[in-house]
Parts: structure tokens; sequence; C-alpha cells
């Protein structure tokens, strides 16, 4: 009789344990599971710079929020509801550590993408109001996977002969079929290949210097002529072309990005730093290479080249609602405030960065603005862009620029025309003498350390 009933209770003991064991675990999960869900997309951190509209910027760092899409908005946006489902998808407790390995193919591949922008956009199907290039961003912004129809040959950009140490800075440079004269111009100006000295004022030498221009495709029917042909040519003979096969507008620039880094993580293993801008900027190359020669110690000696990013900052800025604008973008897309980004007229970050925004990148929903798009991504990185006063993506203010030397103390400015580009690099060697002692803008007034 006690024999049976120990029998008995050991085939209870058998049988509950698993049980008691699961719903412990059940348990557990759910926990983690609210815990990671409350905290992954978070809400908006009560920080001042993120509150007030329009836009501002000031030396000081960058605010860091942890997310910058609210997900409690009703009636949420495309874009939102999007970038909440791929949160949710990249599941936090199997990869506590935010780690992205063996991510890409399994969470973020196309076809999922697909299917879960199908979801999203089934239910905002009836928005007929919208401008044609939202349309066509959205029907399109699954896609990433576009084929390479132009490449340098197995190297990471043109001016690869002879060089006796890794590269510094790899330009690389967003331009359009018909741009062939920005091109020519850039390429005898600044933004020859190979080695460049630095700025005389300071003895930190120079680096060594590639170059690659970024295109996508131009409708041949639209164009009237096929002009593919030439631009084989011109890849053949400078070897600086990285062309893809998707439609080069302005909604698809983005692309432009992504697709450089994926390309940038394969074939430029050794290269410091990478400057992305347009094709019409002027860019002073020898005092970027001194600034970035005098910045890769302190870098290196804080450990914060991989979160290296600098330009033209800008902060609380808001999505565009004027619906004539080229940047418009209507509340049915995205909802909320644009993350600290730096200007895309010209950007320079370290190559680590770009590996890891490769990275990062796959999670992040596509964005038809690209420069708000990096500042997104880097928000994901807990890292944030630092502003620079040298850099003049806005132009020189005033009369500042009539002054002799006042283009040996910046970094970069934005609009300049071929013509111009040609003029003002003649010019910059014929004052280089009586310029010596100009200081980079803001030299004096700032101190950099990248945040991380
Ligand atoms: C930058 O702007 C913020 C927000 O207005 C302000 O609090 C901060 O003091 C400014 N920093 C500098 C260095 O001016
Ligand atoms: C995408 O993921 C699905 C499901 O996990 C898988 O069947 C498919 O092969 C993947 N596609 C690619 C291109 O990796
Ligand atoms: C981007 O390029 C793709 C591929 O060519 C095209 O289908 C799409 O319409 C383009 N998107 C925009 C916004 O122009
Ligand atoms: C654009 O905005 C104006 C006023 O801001 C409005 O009257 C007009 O209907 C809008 N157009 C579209 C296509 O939404
Ligand atoms: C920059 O800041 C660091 C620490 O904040 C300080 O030690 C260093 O002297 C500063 N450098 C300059 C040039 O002001």
């Amino acid at each position: 009789m006690a024999n049976c009933f120990c029998h008995w209770r050991r085939a209870l003991i058998c049988v509950c344990t698993p049980f008691i064991s699961l719903a412990l675990l059940l348990v557990y999960i759910m926990v983690m599971l609210c815990t990671a869900i409350s905290s992954v997309p978070g809400t908006m951190p009560q920080n001042p710079h993120f509150v007030a509209p329009g836009t501002f910027k000031n030396e000081s760092y960058a605010p860091l929020p942890k997310s910058f899409w609210d997900t409690n908005l009703p009636g949420q946006a495309i874009w939102n509801r999007l970038q909440l489902t791929i949160e949710r998808r990249f599941n936090p407790i199997l990869r506590p550590n935010k780690r992205m390995r063996g991510f890409k193919n399994s969470i973020c591949n196309e076809s999922i993408l697909k299917n879960v922008y199908s979801e999203v956009t089934d239910a905002n199907k009836n928005d007929d109001n919208l401008p044609q290039q939202i349309k066509d961003f959205q029907r399109y912004m699954h896609r990433r996977d576009y084929p390479l129809l132009l490449q340098p040959d197995g190297v990471c950009g043109a001016g690869a002969q002879d060089e006796k140490e890794p590269p510094l800075l790899l330009l690389a440079i967003k331009s359009t079929l018909l741009n062939f004269k920005n091109r020519h111009v850039i390429r005898q100006t600044w933004g020859q290949g190979g080695w460049v000295d630095g700025h005389k004022r300071n003895s930190n030498g120079g680096g060594y210097v590639r170059r690659v221009f970024l295109l996508g495709k131009e409708n041949t029917d639209e164009l009237g002529v096929d002009l593919s042909e030439i631009l084989q040519m011109e890849s053949k003979r400078y070897g600086d072309l990285l062309q893809w096969d998707f439609r080069d507008t302005f909604f698809n620039l983005t692309l432009k990005d992504v697709l450089f880094w994926k390309w940038f993580s394969s074939s430029c293993g050794q290269t410091s730093f990478v400057f992305k801008g347009d094709d019409d900027v002027f860019v002073n190359t020898p005092n970027m290479l001194s600034y970035l020669k005098g910045e890769i110690k302190k870098l290196q000696a804080h450990e914060t080249m991989k979160g290296f990013m600098v330009g033209d900052v800008i902060v609380s800025a808001l999505p565009n609602r004027a619906n004539k604008s080229k940047y418009y973008v209507p509340e049915s897309f995205f909802k909320g405030q644009y993350p600290s980004y730096a200007g895309g007229g010209g950007v320079v970050y370290s190559g680590l960065l770009a590996k890891r925004l490769h990275d990062v990148s796959e999670r992040v929903t596509l964005y038809p603005i690209d420069d708000v798009y990096v500042g997104m991504c880097m928000v994901r990185l807990n890292a944030g862009p630092v502003h620079h006063p040298a850099f003049l993506t806005f132009d020189f203010r005033g009369k500042e620029e009539d002054q002799l030397c006042s283009y040996h103390g910046i970094l970069l400015v934005h609009r300049r025309l071929p013509n111009q580009v040609l003029k003002l690099w003649a010019n910059m060697k014929q004052t280089e003498a009586q310029c010596l002692d100009m200081p980079l803008r803001g030299a004096d007034r700032r101190n950099t350390t990248a945040v991380s």
C-alpha cells in the first residue's frame, strides 16, 4: 500500500515538475518581453532639443535620444509602424546584447520586409492625395538589393597607385549621369586621388586619398538618348564610378548611402575616413586631411573612432509639411521629430562607423531624406554627429566670403558651380603663402572628442 502511494507520488512529481518549470519559464519570458517591448521603442525623452520646432545649431554635442519615433501615436504613420514592426521582430531576448550577427538573412530579408510592408500599407490604401514621389517611394521602400552596374576594378576607388600606407580618406560623391562637368572639375581640383599634402600651417603631413562617384540610373525614355555607353567609357578611363540599377531621384538618394555602406564594407577594409557629399560643393581637401590627421590620435586614444561623424549638425528639425516642397513628407508617412543629423551636403565619418552603419541600417526602415536617414541609423547605434563650424553647408554668412583668406579657413562650402570650383581652387593655390596663418574656422573655440 505504502509502496503504491510512493509510486504515485513519484509519478506525480515526474509529471508536475516539467509543468511547473514550464510555467516559471513562461512567466520569465513574459516579464522579459514586456520590459523589452516597452524599453526598445521608448518614449521621447524630455530633452529641450527635441521640443522646439525648426532648426538651430550650436557647438554642443547632438543629443542622444533613445528613440525619435513615438510608438503610441493614434493612427500611426506608415514609417513609424514599419519601424515598430521591425523593432519587435528584432527580438531582444534572443539577442540581448543588441548585436546584429546572424540578423541579416534571418529577420530583415526582403521577402519578410515586403510582407510586413503590405500588412501596414493595406490599412492606408485610400490615400490618393499623396504626391507622386512619396507614392513611388512607398511602393519600393522594402527594396534595397539593387545590383551594381559599374564599379572600380577590385579597389576602393580611384587613386590607388603606389600607396605606402592605407588611405586616409575616401571621397564618396553623390553625382548624377548628366553631371559630367562636375565630376571632371572635381577630379582636377579638390577630388584628386593619390597622395595629397595637408595644410602647411601644421606639420600633420597629408594622406592618401581615393575617390568614387555614386550614381543611380537615368530613365532613357525621359532623357531621349541612351548615355550608358559614354558612362562606361568614363568608368573605364577614370575607374571612379559606382553605379546601381535604381532610378536616380531625390527620394532614392538614401539608397546611395545604404548601398555605398555595403560596397565599402566589402571593398575598403583599410580606409580610415569617408567623406560623403554632393558634387556641387567645394572641399578644402588639404585642410580636411590636416584636420583628420589631427583627430585620428585623439579618436584612437579615446576609442571613439567607431562612432566618429562630423559635419554641419542640424538638431530639432521637424519634417517639412508644405506639400509643394521637395522635402515634403506627409503626416500619414512619418510622425515625430527628426534626430540630430549632419547636413547631406558634406559629412565625414570613420571607416569603422561606415561598417557599423551598414549593419544597423538593415533594421532601420528606409526614409526618403538621405541625411535624416543617416541620423536615424546613428541613433540606433547610440551615437551622434559632432558639429564643426568649418562645414558651411548653408554657405558663408554676410561678407565673410569676400575676405582674401576665407576659403583657407573652411573644410567645405555648399553650392559652387563647376566653373566657380575651378576658380576657387586656382585662387587657393595663389593665395597660399599669404594665407598661411589663417586658422581653421572654430579651431580656437572648440575641442572635439566624438561621442560613441
Ligand atoms: C546649445 O543649445 C542648447 C539648447 O538651446 C543650449 O541649452 C546650450 O546651452 C547650447 N550650447 C551652447 C554651447 O551654446
Ligand atoms: C528570407 O527569410 C525567409 C524566411 O526565414 C527564407 O525562407 C528566405 O529564404 C530568406 N531569403 C533570403 C534571400 O535570405
Ligand atoms: C527608386 O528606384 C526604383 C528602381 O529603379 C524605382 O522603381 C522607384 O520608383 C524609385 N523611387 C523613387 C522615389 O523615385
Ligand atoms: C496642399 O496644401 C494646401 C494648403 O496648405 C492645400 O490647400 C492643398 O489641398 C494641398 N494639396 C494636396 C494635394 O494635398
Ligand atoms: C580639450 O579638452 C580636454 C578635456 O576636456 C582638455 O584636457 C584639453 O586640454 C582640451 N584641449 C584644448 C586644445 O582645449
